[in-house]
């Protein structure tokens, strides 16, 4: 039986999976079982960060694997200490809560808010339409696409979803009441759209009226992807409580809540909790790619290299202006949007070796692992050059 036939059988038929079988990843690259070589241009969603086999990440797994994969969080462990030492220093925030993905960092930071909006007479959260925050029941009750939501209902109570951007509908759903605002300042699933700055601004002057808490979910964007250390340091405006994942373990399932001052009290002993939640194992792979990012130049280079990107798919839209409509982002977390739906370019670019991802119907979403060289975008560059060529 063929792997898609068994995957049929056995599984609940939640994902559509691309039809490749991956026998292994080194570098910017991923090799499949017939050999044949794919430069990977949306890294695992974001994850992979470094790209695949970085001998550090393995190295750290290696070692931390001979000591304790698992002790439970009632023991300090060395590598949750350390990554929450890194993550402060680069992060600037007082305070960590470590998990195993972007959801459950998410359910953990509408705990917190609601906790901390408990003893203040506070209980609404606000989020903004096209949004993704995961897919757990307090993430879904944030976001309203039909297609994530329908069949969930029903969803938390005193959730107010408002258009994103739109500065009257916010301004009319918030009040006293509001506990807290939850915010992707560059929506990723929803086809890289970034949030307008007299939006966060409107945010800002309803938050020193009203003193609600800020919540950016950083879970895509996040670790210097956007060549800044978080995606709302290209706004001015400083959040209460920041969602991270995807990267941070370096492939393991690694998540965390990091919270200011505003936040640092409100948990005590056994108001939260998880069990694998700081896997040691993946706390080890984590200091790694910390390190790799801010120490050893990746943030710059997703800087240098996005720009590069950026003004190559700007060079195609100006040569394919019926097909591409517009091109935005910063660093390398980039979306190009169609005039048309993007699924056959997709496919196409897979038969010329390049793996890239569709989202919202239309954006050509790049997310490539930040170690990505010059080569590497002239190689995207010119196979999309002869694939539009070919549709106009
Ligand atoms: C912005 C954002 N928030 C939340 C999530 C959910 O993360 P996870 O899939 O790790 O639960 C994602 C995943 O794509 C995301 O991109």
């Amino acid at each position: 039986m063929d792997p898609f036939t068994r995957e049929s059988r056995y599984f609940f038929h939640t994902y559509k999976r691309i039809p490749l079988e991956i026998d292994r990843g080194e570098g910017m690259y991923v090799y499949s079982r017939d050999g044949k070589r794919y430069l990977d241009m949306f890294g695992g969603l974001a994850v992979n960060a470094l790209g695949y086999g970085h001998p550090g990440v393995i190295q750290a797994i290696h070692e931390q694997s001979k000591k304790y994969i698992h002790l439970s969080n009632y023991y300090l462990q060395e590598p949750q200490l350390q990554l929450a030492e890194l993550l402060v220093k680069h992060s600037g925030y007082n305070k960590v809560f470590l998990s195993n993905s972007g959801t459950e960092s998410i359910e953990g930071a509408l705990k917190l808010t609601r906790k901390w909006a408990s003893s203040r007479g506070k209980s609404t959260m606000v989020s903004f339409s096209n949004a993704f925050h995961g897919r757990t029941m307090g993430a879904l009750s944030m976001m309203d696409r039909p297609q994530y939501r329908n069949g969930y209902e029903p969803f938390l109570q005193d959730c107010r979803i408002v258009e994103f951007n739109n500065i009257i509908e916010l301004r009319n759903a918030v009040d006293e009441k509001t506990a807290g605002i939850l915010l992707e300042f560059i929506q990723g699933e929803g086809g890289i759209r970034l949030v307008s700055s007299d939006f966060v601004h409107e945010i800002k002057t309803l938050k020193e009226k009203h003193g609600f808490l800020l919540l950016a979910d950083e879970i895509q964007a996040g670790f210097g992807r956007t060549g800044k250390f978080f995606g709302f340091q290209h706004f001015t405006i400083n959040p209460d409580i920041v969602v991270v994942a995807k990267p941070l373990g370096g492939g393991l399932p690694l998540g965390a809540i990091l919270g200011n001052t505003t936040v640092a009290e409100v948990l005590e002993p056994g108001v939260h909790g998880t069990t694998f939640g700081g896997n040691p194992v993946a706390c080890a792979a984590g200091i790694v790619v910390l390190r790799e990012i801010m120490e050893r130049g990746l943030m710059k280079n997703a800087h240098v290299m996005g720009e590069i990107l950026r003004s190559r798919l700007l060079d195609l839209q100006r040569e394919f202006p019926s097909l591409v409509k517009e091109v935005r982002g910063f660093g390398l977390m980039i979306g190009m949007e169609l005039t048309r739906e993007c699924d056959s370019i997709v496919t196409a670019l897979r038969e010329h070796g390049i793996l890239l991802n569709c989202t919202d119907k239309t954006v050509l979403r790049f997310l490539p692992p930040l170690i990505i060289e010059k080569n590497h975008i002239d190689e995207v560059i010119h196979c999309l050059r002869v694939i539009f060529s070919k549709m106009v």
